[in-house]
């Protein structure tokens, strides 16, 4: 199968085609062909092996992807694509079903036409793919959308609870906004003046730009304070909160929840959850687009598109 492989860390130079042997599906696996992944900002760090800004987390990071070159050469975090084969203790999918995912501790990524997902298990998740989302879209929904779950009920948010959602234009960010709409919170995005309207428009109640204000001089104060991008010191939100206020940050450590995957579902085809796209790439144009979302400036998600059809 033609797959996009990194055989060492580095510029997007490292991501080269290759052909590799077409996974078969074991006991609890599914075979998936794929029809689209994405690049976050977590599959730049894994190309470079560099964790931005902390020789720890680089340690940390090397661990997971290996130390002098990657152990797992072939990256795509998240996934959406078609059931071709499944293994023998395969229950609660079948051939054809349209799915969606993640990769994360997989031996593969999802830059190849074929990855193999267990149906259940400590690694990755996978669900049917919401039929109101194209694989597209729904490739780009798992990893953002539950790192942003996650963080809100770390953050115990309530209704009525006021968060502010410091970096609401990103991929974590844009879920994060409707997310905590769905909880009934009344959200303060804050993004740069070029994105006000995209904050506004996924349902942000008001929208500040950090180009144009002085965010920790705000006279504002919120229940949570969210940060989405970790482009701000802690010490400068915190004061923010009010006196029982919780702040939470994707510099912490979140989990995946295949149950999460259930509730959006809900929340999708009520019409309250849609992933914002931003740029979408085909597959052997990957290194593009690993150089646009390494400018740290894409607006929600990039899709990577393996197949179309
Ligand atoms: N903890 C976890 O498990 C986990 C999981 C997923 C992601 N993450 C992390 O979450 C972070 C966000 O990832 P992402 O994929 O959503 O987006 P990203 O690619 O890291 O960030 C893109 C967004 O950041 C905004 N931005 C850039 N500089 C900013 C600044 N100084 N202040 C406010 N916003 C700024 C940009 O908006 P403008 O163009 O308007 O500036 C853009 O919309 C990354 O650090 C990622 O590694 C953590």
């Amino acid at each position: 199968m033609k797959a996009i492989v990194y055989r060492n860390y580095g510029t997007p130079d490292v991501l080269q085609p290759e052909e590799l042997p077409k996974p078969i599906p074991q006991g609890k696996e599914l075979l998936v062909r794929v029809r689209a992944s994405s690049v976050t900002a977590g599959t730049i760090w894994m190309r470079r092996g560099v964790f931005p800004g902390s020789k720890l987390f680089t340690i940390l990071l090397r661990l997971f992807t290996g130390i002098t070159k990657p152990k797992r050469p072939v990256l795509g975090l998240e996934f959406s694509g078609i059931v071709e084969a499944i293994g023998n203790h395969v229950t609660q999918f079948q051939v054809g079903d349209e799915v969606y995912g993640t990769t994360t501790g997989l031996k593969q990524g999802a830059y190849a036409e074929y990855v193999c997902i267990p149906e259940s298990g400590k690694q990755g998740v996978v669900a049917h793919k919401p039929k109101e989302l194209t694989f597209e879209e729904a490739a780009t929904l798992p990893i953002g959308a539950m790192t942003a779950l996650n963080l809100l009920l770390k953050a115990k948010i309530e209704k009525s609870d006021k968060i502010l959602i410091y970096g609401a234009s990103g991929s974590v960010g844009t879920y994060a906004v409707q997310l905590a709409n769905q909880f009934g919170a009344q959200v303060t995005a804050v993004c740069s003046n070029a994105n006000l309207d995209l904050a506004k428009s996924i349902g942000a109640y008001e929208a500040i730009a950090y180009d144009r204000t002085d965010i920790p001089r705000l006279g504002a104060r919120f229940d949570i304070i969210f940060d989405a991008v970790g482009k701000i010191p802690a010490s400068q939100l915190k004061p923010l909160l009010v006196k029982t206020g919780r702040y939470v940050s994707i510099k912490s450590m979140t989990s995946e929840k295949k149950h999460y995957l259930d509730l959006f579902q809900q929340y999708i085809s009520e019409g309250n959850l849609k992933p914002v796209i931003d740029r979408t790439y085909p597959l052997d144009q990957v290194r593009e687009a690993h150089e646009y979302v390494e400018l740290g400036h894409k607006k929600g998600n990039v899709v990577v598109v393996v197949a179309d059809k």
